[in-house]
């Protein structure tokens, strides 16, 4: 079986871990630590990095450093994954549920000025699927309303928005290092931010909120929220292949524009003219009757593939009974992310691209 999502991991990950181990600084200290965090937040372009143990609680620190509570809004596309949903969730505040652009699968700022009222206090724009939100219509409607902009990328290292990385482009972002994410810690996450104070009291909240001056004296409901040396130590290796993994995540998602473009009833994965995709996971869309057959014959075929999301308004907990989200129901039902990991060979994506050309030619 081809499967969806495999890390790139050898001797230098091994070693790093081995050199925190024997360094016997195991927990949330040591060197790598600070190397990763200054070393992924120069990636993005951003002025400070604060890791932490996954992506979900990154976005919930950013959140809760903002200070958002009961009776405050705060707007995220409901086509996303459904972390970004829970982290809002996790402050008391709620989350208003707005559709996506069928052009580039996130946030629309038509629908997100819409939107706006009296409690709104955020805006949470996510780069689906490695593409880049339009964040600039995005910056404007925040800064005319006072409101946060805040990024959820985990799953877009690197992905860029008219020439900038995104992560740092509004008042903070959040990335995942999950096993099948750009470059990974095993579970992991960061907040990068620009703004120093930002930053210190994303810190703070992440280490219980334990002064820096008096010991065990908590001065704010803080959270364990801190990543360890070890998993530093697989993201400072991992950090250094990563230019390596995005040129080979293109030269995957050309193959696949090659090897299945032309073939009736797929419409590959989008790039605006003022985005760089990473193509996290290359996905496509496909009519929403056949795409869970299309699925079981790739299985068939020896091919793993994952479904897209179900749009947060639909689950259970978040059931919205008035709202319209076409675009996110049809992206929900319609798209398929295929194998897409670093060293997945070219004749593995033609053996994917002709399991794919077969559904269709039956
Ligand atoms: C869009 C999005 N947001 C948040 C997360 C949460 O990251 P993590 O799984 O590291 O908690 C993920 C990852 O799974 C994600 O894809």
């Amino acid at each position: 079986m081809i499967p969806v999502y495999r890390p790139a991991l050898d001797e230098k990950e091994t070693a790093y871990v081995l050199e925190a181990m024997n360094s016997s600084w195991i927990s949330s200290r040591g060197e790598f630590l600070d190397r990763f965090e200054r070393g992924f937040a120069d990636f993005v372009g951003a002025r400070y990095g604060v890791a932490t143990c996954n992506g979900t609680v990154s976005l919930h620190l950013i959140l809760a450093a903002l200070g958002l509570g009961p009776g405050d809004e705060v707007i995220v596309p409901t086509f996303t994954y459904v972390a970004s949903v829970n982290a809002i969730t996790y402050t008391g505040a709620s989350p208003v549920f707005v559709d996506s652009h069928l052009d580039y699968w996130n946030l629309d700022p038509d629908r997100v000025r819409e939107a706006v009222g009296p409690r709104t206090r955020a805006i949470l724009a996510v780069h689906l699927y490695g593409h880049p939100a339009d964040m600039e219509p995005l910056e404007k409607i925040a800064a005319e309303h006072g409101l946060h902009l805040v990024e959820d990328a985990a799953e877009a290292h690197g992905a860029e928005y008219m020439g900038r990385r995104v992560g740092p482009l509004g008042v903070a972002g959040s990335f995942s290092f999950f096993g099948n994410k750009v470059i990974t810690t095993g579970e992991g996450g960061m907040v990068v931010t620009d703004n120093e104070a930002f930053a210190e009291r994303c810190r703070h909240l992440r280490g219980q909120g334990v002064s820096p001056t008096r010991t065990y004296w908590h001065d704010a409901v803080g959270f364990n929220y801190r990543m360890t040396n070890l998993a530093a130590a697989v993201g400072v290796a991992q950090l250094s292949k990563i230019d390596a993994i995005l040129a080979r995540k293109r030269e995957i998602a050309d193959a696949y524009a090659r090897g299945l473009g032309t073939v009736p009833g797929v419409t590959l994965q989008p790039e605006m003219s003022w985005a760089r995709n990473v193509f996290w996971m290359y996905s496509i869309l496909v009519d929403p009757i056949e795409r869970d057959e299309l699925m079981v014959h790739l299985r068939d075929h020896g091919v793993d593939s994952r479904p897209f999301f179900h749009p947060a308004h639909t689950l259970p907990m978040y059931r919205v009974a008035d709202g319209s989200y076409p675009v996110a129901e049809r992206l929900g039902a319609s798209g398929i992310n295929l194998p897409s990991f670093p060293d997945l060979t070219a004749s593995e994506i033609e053996e994917v691209c002709a399991a794919v050309q077969g559904f269709f030619a039956r």
